[in-house]
């Protein structure tokens, strides 16, 4: 009988699902028992194949726009927000819609609206094409908001004469921002920042345990998609946290467990809309190869459950 090579993992606590992820699915899973299949979905629900997939076998429909959705079919807005003409277009249609927007989104929409209301300009740090930045933007009218993706830019931007206010994506890195944050405020230093901080619980406290657990290991692997803004994140404060190789994968089959071959200690997280049934997954692919121990390296306690849209809590 061959002997398999030990390998320590280190999984970060917190990792995977958040609140809000977590309310989305279920909006989908509890719109199709109410309302029977089909349920459209504008936009994946949340950044996760495996997720999209699961909702689909139960009769979700995923399309891209509003007008992709029959009139008389009842249809889902993603977790990460919309415009508002989204819902507009919705009622003027008179269909059954459900916002699945995480309500640390729809807080940072309201921010942005009151200090609109307030006559002040808005400068949104965050990624331009992510779908919670067009949704943001979306709330206010053409030419009150400045996307600010980089510290570069937050060097070079023009921003109107008179106050100033930011706000944020709510995935980013806490790290990257609070640098973008510190360049506006030395340029401009009537700035109004958030009454309290845009980039959500989950995110923080996925980057903070992914650095407890980078600085210790050879390697870090990511569960999460290429197109989710927090786990790409998560690879990134990895990286920089110390640790010599960060990979991302899907799905524990993505996994070459080769790549671990002589090493001691490999860490495991995994973006906000990636399912612990997925880090399971990886866990089963190394245990193929190695002797596993598992370490959980726990950063945060996390009790956050968001309610679901009073029309399903019935
Ligand atoms: Fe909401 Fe943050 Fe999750 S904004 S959807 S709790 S990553």
């Amino acid at each position: 009988m061959t002997v398999k090579p030990a390998l320590h993992v280190l999984l970060a606590g917190p990792r995977g699902f958040c609140a809000g992820v977590d309310r989305a699915i279920k909006i989908v899973e509890e719109s199709l028992r109410r309302f029977g299949a089909p349920v459209y979905v504008r936009h994946e629900i949340v950044h996760n194949k495996f997720v999209v997939q699961s909702l689909e076998a139960q009769g979700a429909v995923f399309v891209e726009e509003l007008d992709e959705v029959p009139a008389d079919a009842p249809v889902v807005f993603s977790a990460h927000g919309v415009p508002k003409s989204v819902p507009a277009e919705a009622r003027r249609r008179n269909m059954v819609y459900l916002d699945a927007t995480c309500p640390l989104v729809s807080k940072v929409h309201r921010e942005a609206e009151r200090h609109a209301a307030a006559g002040r300009h808005i400068l949104l740090i965050g990624h331009a094409g992510h779908p919670e930045v067009i949704g943001t933007m979306g709330q206010l009218e053409p030419g009150t908001v400045t996307l600010v993706e980089t510290v570069a830019d937050a060097e070079s931007i023009q921003a109107p004469e008179g106050p100033l206010a930011y706000t944020t994506q709510t995935t980013l890195s806490v790290d990257d921002t609070a640098e973008i944050v510190a360049v506006l405020q030395r340029r401009f230093p009537q700035l109004v920042a958030p009454a309290k901080e845009d980039i959500c619980y989950a995110t923080t406290n996925r980057q903070a345990a992914v650095k407890a657990i980078a600085a210790r290991s050879e390697m870090v692997v990511v569960v999460g998609a290429p197109n989710s803004s927090n786990s790409v994140r998560l690879r990134e404060v990895a990286e920089r946290a110390g640790c010599a190789r960060a990979i991302m994968v899907q799905r524990g089959r993505e996994l070459d467990p080769a790549l671990a071959d002589g090493l001691s200690t490999l860490g495991i997280t995994a973006g906000a809309s990636a399912p612990d049934m997925l880090v399971q997954e990886v866990l089963e692919r190394l245990g193929e190869r190695f002797a596993l121990t598992i370490e959980e390296v726990v950063v945060a306690e996390e009790n956050v459950v968001f309610k679901l849209p009073a029309a399903l809590a019935k």
